[in-house]
């Protein structure tokens, strides 16, 4: 007998679906202790939010977030919104002892993800915290992940990592998304906070240095939606650094929304001493590894489509036949599976960032900012 688990989320824009889509899914494909209940959804616009709930199948909807908090049969909260507000709508939810997915970056600000996280540890009893880093759940990551974990690159030596997107310049209006109050940063939380989660997550240690950063803005000002109007656009358009790992490690990483040509290109390549993985979405079934162990005549880069069930690529036995690829929005299911995993009292089928997880990222994204305002190396033990 399965348990149901009632969902409600909030946003109902772009996260909003990918969400929805993820929690309408999962019990089709996943066999699970638990189901998910699509519950209430909420979000600002009033025109907008009793189609959207119709469409995706949430069975009530509100404009007042607030709410969700009081309503007994909630279990667990999605928060799909602006990065300004999810310390407000995470911390209320803990505090009504809801569990709180939230989405990336943790939030906008340090102090902001230090109040969730602690407002995590405080609620913990009662309420589990998970942070959408889905790029985590894409098969071909898992994969180095669990190659990285069987010792098959050894010493990690390297990481290299980028996130290119090409935005279309001062053509983009002034979202949410160039505006400091509501994103906290530009491309720098956006982008650079998955290329480090993924390099915490697959080389299994903190970064301990910031050794130098830059931060740039190109783009100053954005005509405002809706107007002939301009107004500041106040983040950065890119943010490159360099960093170290505890255990010796060096790793460069580099977001820019200004990379023509880069559509959607977050990039990892992990060199060690046996051997290298590397891993870009855009061909996000394949991961390449290049097994150094192997008679330098035949040594090179493997090509692994990382879909076959019977070969234990994570997730594949839950989907299609071998090479029957999959897209963005499986991360998402993958994800909401392992959530309700591990509400079922299962283990996830890889590691799923909580809120001090993320919180940890976070700190790695402030050390960056203040490195490259400071012109100067950054210990992460002084970013706390
Ligand atoms: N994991 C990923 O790959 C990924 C991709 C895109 C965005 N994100 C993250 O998801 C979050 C949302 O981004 P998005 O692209 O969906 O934004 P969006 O602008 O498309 O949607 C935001 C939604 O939040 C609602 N909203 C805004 N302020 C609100 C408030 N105060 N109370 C209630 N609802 C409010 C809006 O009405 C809208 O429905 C951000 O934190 C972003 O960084 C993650």
């Amino acid at each position: 007998m399965s348990r149901a688990v009632q969902v409600a989320l909030i946003g109902q824009k772009f996260m909003g679906r990918a969400h929805s889509n993820a929690w309408s899914q999962v019990n089709h494909f996943f066999e699970l202790a638990c189901t998910a209940e699509r519950h209430t959804v909420a979000a600002r616009d009033a025109r907008e939010i009793e189609a959207f709930a119709k469409h995706w199948g949430w069975k009530k909807w509100t404009t007042d977030w607030r709410t969700l908090a009081a309503d007994d049969e909630i279990e667990l909260v999605d928060v799909g919104t602006p990065n300004d507000v999810h310390a407000e709508q995470a911390i209320a939810m803990l505090e009504a002892s809801k569990h709180v997915a939230c989405e990336k970056p943790l939030a906008g600000s340090l102090a902001d993800a230090r109040a969730m996280r602690d407002a995590a540890k405080k609620a913990k009893r009662k309420a589990k915290t998970f942070v959408w880093y889905n790029y985590r759940r894409c098969p071909a990551v898992g994969l180095a992940w669990k190659l990285v974990q069987a010792g098959r690159i050894g010493r990690v030596y390297h990481v290299r990592a980028h996130y290119l997107q090409s935005w279309g310049g001062a053509d983009t209006p002034l979202l949410w998304r160039f505006q400091k109050k509501h994103a906290g940063t530009g491309a720098h939380g956006d982008l650079n906070a998955h290329i480090v989660d993924l390099a915490r997550f697959l080389v299994g240690e903190e970064i301990a240095e910031i050794h130098g950063a830059i931060e740039r803005t190109f783009v100053k000002e954005r005509v405002i939606p809706g107007t002939k109007k301009k107004g500041k656009s106040d983040v950065d358009d890119c943010v490159l650094f360099l960093a170290s790992f505890a255990g010796g490690a060096t790793a460069s990483f580099e977001a820019t929304r200004l990379a023509h040509g880069h559509q959607n290109d977050n990039f990892i390549e992990l060199n060690g001493e046996k051997g290298s993985l590397r891993f870009s979405f855009e061909d996000m079934n394949v991961l390449w590894f290049c097994d150094g162990t192997q008679p330098l005549e035949t040594r090179g880069w493997q090509r692994i489509m990382s879909t076959s069930a019977a070969g234990g690529h994570p997730y594949a036995k839950h989907w299609w036949p071998d090479a029957h690829v999959l897209g963005y929005e499986h991360g998402f299911v993958n994800m909401a599976a392992d959530i309700l995993r591990v509400l079922g009292g299962e283990a996830p089928e890889l590691p799923l960032p909580d809120f001090e997880d993320a919180y940890q990222t976070q700190r790695v994204l402030e050390a960056a900012l203040v490195s490259a305002r400071e012109r100067t190396a950054i210990q992460l033990s002084d970013v706390r």
